[in-house]
């Protein structure tokens, strides 16, 4: 590798870390890297007590496996998540800033220090008690991304609750099935939001999805924009209200290690999301050693992660991490082009943020804006520049680098999931060298496999394509599937036995880089958001006019796939356009905008095997415009519906 570098191969594109990084070469990552594997209870053991304090130390560093589903580390210890985050460096400096919130309107935008993180914290913690929370209880969280939900996760984390966040873009039916799945008793949220210059109902939302979610006992609104919103007396009240009640000090409740922090669901190949299980102490270890190389932060440092707090990238990067680290995370609740597409670059010279991490939708979008929306920005704080949740084609990898990053900054192409919960590949910046498009090297730690899908075996050496699994569990695993272990181990785990199957293709090429080629299974990204074709379809089917339906991905300059949804039509109903704009509402409503498909296909027939499998893999080669290359399809009950779809494609898309 050091003859990469000297090759002159991206060896200068960190001018702006050598003296000051974490680690002090690549050799040293390899070495680290190296010593991770060989004796990974050593290296995470000793990166626990560095990085976490502790209640009561932990004396087991890790046990269980993939064999048999029961991964567990740092046992019999215990610490607190909101302790961890917020007193420890309240103590030290009270003053110092840990949120800076840039409001939709960026004259709302204020900071929040540790000082005041803590008592707010505190505050609401004890709020959450006078409700009856207690440990183990489950609490949702549907907000704007504003300060108030950092309070409001790190409060629930404070007493040894568990909380779920789902993103305030989901539909009520999205979160009435959320909160039930989880049994939630308390759910908080705002009256409204403001989100690139619009209003998100987030109050109404909540009710609406209340009328059918029986375990809710108590709403907690935080007045975000001060609107008339509907009110049940005894069941809702509002933030500032109890909060005032309340002392700004309560004592951190200490957990166990293994005790779950939170769930987040996210759509898997087949049935109904999964809340995806976090535990305590591996989860946090993950998020601050990940950080810490991967962007190399150090305290002073000002990071700002760009997605919403409703998604693992929020939860890891923008709260847990930069917190667990001291160091100062900016909270966005806008959009990109709101008021126009300088916004980004506005808040980078703004407050100096030395730490930018984005998904590369967001960057085609920038990048097709024009330059002249850069131009005149002073981003000369920046030292890296991340990239996440899907991958960083060549061109937008070289103008991140050399317009935003002025070819100085380092870029990471992280990848990861929200089940693995950190980052897994990733390059540390100012130590990696860099290839556009790959996300480089595994992570401390992470013992990677490129398996053969058909044999299922290991590929081993260089220049190797296939399924990428981990063979050996690490920290930030998630544990579990909420209330479905056994859907845990059959995602999971079962597909390569003793390996965890990550759903994606990748490749390993001659100098070891990897290289993710996508999903393997029936998931569609589109903006960096994953979504389950088999969700999308169940929405389609409950309207009253579809008689059956197939959702398919397609590749979308701007969003990276897009959604493209096949229906058959039942009786009675005429293809007409306002039905397909009607289906494109219905599952904006029914899931949420962002499922929304692209286009609607009406056609007669789906293509389906003799025992009545759809063939989606057909639909697929058609939408991309491989109609030559769909090979045999003798084996279909109805081959003829492929040239008619094959025109229908023609005609509509
Ligand atoms: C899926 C996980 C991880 C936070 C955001 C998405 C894709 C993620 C990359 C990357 C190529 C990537 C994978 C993965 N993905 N990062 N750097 N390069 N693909 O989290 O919703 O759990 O989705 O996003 O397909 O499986 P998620």
């Amino acid at each position: 590798m050091t003859a990469l570098l000297r090759q002159g191969c991206y060896s200068k594109l960190w001018r702006k870390h050598p003296s000051k990084t974490h680690l002090s070469s690549f050799d040293h990552y390899s070495q680290l890297y190296k010593e991770s594997i060989e004796n990974p209870d050593k290296f995470f053991g000793d990166a626990a007590r560095e990085l976490l304090s502790w209640d009561r130390d932990f004396k087991t560093v890790s046990s269980g496996g993939f064999e048999h589903g029961d991964v567990a580390w740092f046992l019999e210890g215990q610490l607190n998540a909101s302790y961890n985050c917020v007193d420890r460096h309240a103590f030290a400096n009270p003053e110092k800033i840990a949120l800076i919130y840039e409001a939709d309107d960026a004259k709302d935008s204020r900071n929040v220090t540790y000082g005041e993180l803590l008592r707010q914290v505190s505050k609401l913690a004890a709020v959450l008690t006078s409700f009856g929370v207690k440990k183990g209880d489950t609490v949702a969280i549907y907000l704007p991304n504003i300060p108030e939900a950092i309070v409001a996760l790190l409060a629930v984390t404070r007493i040894g609750a568990i909380h779920s966040v789902i993103f305030a873009g989901f539909s009520s039916g999205s979160l009435k099935d959320r909160i039930n799945d989880a049994k939630c008793k308390v759910i908080i949220t705002s009256d409204e939001g403001r989100r690139g210059g619009k209003t998100v109902y987030t109050k109404k939302i909540v009710d609406d999805s209340l009328k059918n979610a029986p375990s809710i006992e108590k709403v907690l609104v935080f007045k975000r924009t001060g609107s008339e919103i509907p009110w049940t007396e005894g069941r809702d009240f509002w933030w500032h209200e109890e909060l005032d009640k309340q002392r700004a000090y309560s004592p951190p409740v200490a957990v166990n290690s293994e005790d779950p922090l939170f769930l987040l669901y996210t759509s898997g190949s087949t049935g109904s999301p999964k809340g995806v299980v976090h535990s305590t102490a591996g989860y946090l270890l993950g998020a601050a050693i990940t950080a810490k190389h991967v962007f190399d932060i150090q305290e002073k440092d000002i990071l700002f992660t760009a997605g919403d707090v409703g998604w693992i990238t929020g939860h890891t990067y923008a709260l847990y991490a930069p917190l667990l680290l001291g160091a100062t995370s900016v909270i966005f609740e806008g959009t990109p082009a709101y008021p126009n597409l300088s916004r980004y670059w506005q808040i980078i010279e703004k407050y100096k943020v030395t730490q930018f991490y984005v998904a590369p939708t967001a960057l085609r979008l920038l990048k097709r804006g024009g330059e002249e929306f850069i131009t005149g920005h002073d981003l000369s704080s920046l030292r890296t520049l991340g990239s996440v949740g899907e991958p960083i084609a060549g061109e937008i990898w070289e103008w991140y680098h050399e317009l935003i990053g002025n070819s100085e900054c380092h870029i990471a192409d992280t990848y990861w999931q929200t089940e693995t919960g950190s980052h897994i590949i990733a390059p540390l910046a100012g130590i990696t060298p860099m290839k556009p498009g790959s996300a480089s090297f595994p992570f401390f730690g992470i013992d990677l496999a490129i398996i053969d899908p058909v044999t299922g075996k290991e590929l081993v050496g260089n220049d190797v394509e296939g399924v990428l699994a981990v063979k050996k569990p690490w920290p930030s695993i998630a544990r579990s599937v909420w209330g479905a272990h056994q859907r845990y181990l059959d995602t999971y785990l079962k597909p390569y036995p003793g390996l965890y199957f990550t759903g994606d293709g990748a490749a390993r090429d001659h100098e070891g880089f990897y290289w993710i080629r996508g999903r393997v299974d029936d998931v569609v990204n589109v903006s960096g958001h994953r979504l389950s074709t088999a969700e999308i379809e169940a929405s389609l089917i409950e309207h009253h006019s579809v008689a059956e339906s197939a959702v398919v991905g397609v590749s979308d300059d701007l969003t990276g796939q897009a959604v493209i949804a096949f229906v058959s039509l039942k009786d009675g109903f005429d293809h007409t356009q306002e039905i397909k704009k009607e289906l494109i509402m219905h599952v904006r409503k029914e899931i949420g905008p962002f499922a929304a498909p692209k286009t609607v296909i009406v056609i007669d027939d789906l293509p389906k095997t003799r025992s009545g499998k759809i063939m989606r893999r057909i639909l697929r080669k058609i939408v991309s415009n491989e109609a030559d290359s769909i090979g045999d399809i003798s084996t279909l009950n109805n081959p003829q519906s492929v040239d008619q779809i094959i025109a229908a494609v023609d005609i509509q898309l």
